[in-house]
């Protein structure tokens, strides 16, 4: 398919519920699979990544029923059962197949974990290091990949596992794979990445006996759950409005863990009219209405690397966002986008360079000059995150932009053409001729 962005009209307006929180949304569905009893989601984000984990938890055992506002889990009551033939099919979602992982590791049957092409050529070494500490009997392919083949397991051993890099899959795999060791499981990692597993465990009946710890043996019970909107989502319509004149959007109930919400503190140094109102908590997390008022054009900032985990998810936006900035944007300490569901630095930057953009990409980030952007055809790679971030820079491109491979932004966000609409932008999804 090809999503077709053109060039604003006038500036956006109107209100959005964006859709449920991605991340969220596959614990919630793995950890009510795993609990004793009858779990009810509600706000679960339904889309082509979470339906994987989805369809993951009723192969190991989990019934799903739908009710008219929400999910009910009914899980399998603290171990999982073994899958029909095997093989679970993760489709393009790294975080199903790493927090998969870690359970896998700890059941006493064979399994084998496979994703897409994209999902197939990306870093596993960073789970399989931790896991083989912890006693699991997991491989890949040579070059570190999926594949996972998983062997049926004789007993786990808790470690203190200091990650190398801020990592909420990596932490959340070992702590899963904890719960099926024996003794204490923790993590430590240089800079704290999205504690989602760790607020949402006490929900499910797993006290953590200090913070990023899990102790063997512990057991999920089922709950009812809300999950907020995704603020990695809701963050399209907010770049859109703050680089459309005229624009004022209001994004609702939009969940605000201060692990998340790094790009919400660019866009206030670069300038941006942001208030957020109606704050308060859904479940484990802090939710609030996001307002964009588009007041001025913005201004270039230097990203704090330390900003860079909070919105890791975030940056090819924030790259689409840079171009409309007066000055240089920069971004440094940012590798880790490089084994994402693409090279993120080097889809943009090709992008951005086809659209007339000046810049200097660098192995952990790039430098980006605001300026004039043209209209033109760009590949998203099969990027989700990349395909949304270049149609948002179609409202402000001097012609109409055409994103190939925009079918990938299902894989978080399958509302999203229909939502920018509804504030007013012409994006049109096509099939390719
Ligand atoms: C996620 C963690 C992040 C993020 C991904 C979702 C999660 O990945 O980029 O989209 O749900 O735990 P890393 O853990 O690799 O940083």
């Amino acid at each position: 398919m090809i999503l077709i962005s053109e060039p604003a009209g006038s500036g956006l307006q109107g209100e959005i519920t964006p859709p449920g929180d991605k991340s969220i949304s596959h614990r919630a569905l793995i950890f009510s699979s795993l609990a004793a009893g009858r779990s009810e989601l509600s706000g679960l984000l339904e889309s082509e990544d979470t339906l994987a984990t989805l369809r993951a938890c009723e192969q190991l055992g989990a019934v799903v029923e739908r009710g008219p506002e929400s999910i009910f889990v009914t899980g399998t009551g603290g171990n999982f059962k073994p899958p029909s033939n095997g093989l679970l099919d993760m489709g393009n979602s790294g975080t199903a197949m790493r927090l998969l992982a870690g359970i896998l590791c700890g059941q006493n049957f064979d399994s084998t974990l496979s994703g897409d092409e994209s999902l197939n050529s990306r870093p596993m070494r960073r789970i399989i290091v931790p896991l083989t500490q912890m006693g699991a009997d997991i491989s890949s392919s040579k070059d570190g990949t999926a594949p996972l083949k998983i062997r049926s397991c004789s007993g786990l051993k808790g470690i203190e596992y200091v990650s190398p890099v801020a990592s909420a899959q990596i932490k959340s795999c070992v702590l899963l794979a904890g719960l099926f060791a024996s003794g204490t499981t923790r993590v430590k990692e240089p800079h704290l990445s999205r504690d989602h597993t760790e607020r949402m465990l006490p929900i499910f009946g797993v006290e953590l006996p200090s913070p990023c710890s899990v102790e063997g043996g512990s057991r999920l019970k089922a709950c009812r759950f809300a999950v907020p909107a995704d603020i990695s989502s809701a963050v399209f319509a907010l770049a859109a409005a703050a680089m459309t004149p005229g624009s004022d959007v209001l994004l609702r109930q939009v969940g605000l863990n201060p692990t998340r919400t790094g790009f919400l503190r660019c866009l206030e140094a670069m300038g941006a009219d942001l208030s957020i109102t109606d704050r308060s908590a859904q479940s484990t997390e802090p939710v609030g209405d996001v307002r964009l008022v588009f007041n001025a054009a913005l201004k270039a900032i230097d990203i704090p690397e330390s900003l860079v985990p909070d919105m890791i998810d975030e940056l090819p936006l924030l790259m689409a966002l840079a171009v409309t900035a007066s000055g240089v944007t920069r971004i440094r300490g940012a590798a880790e986008l490089r084994v994402k569901e693409s090279d993120r630095i080097a889809v943009m930057a090709a992008g951005l360079r086809d659209l007339g953009v000046e810049l200097q990409e660098y192995p952990d980030g790039i430098d980006i000059k605001g300026g004039r952007i043209s209209g033109g055809h760009v590949e998203s790679a099969g990027d989700h995150r990349c395909a949304m971030s270049f149609a948002v820079l179609g409202l402000v491109a001097s012609t109409r932009i055409l994103i190939d491979d925009a079918e990938f932004i299902a894989t978080s966000y399958p509302g999203f053409s229909n939502d920018m609409r509804r504030l007013g932008a012409n994006m049109q999804l096509v099939k390719k001729p």
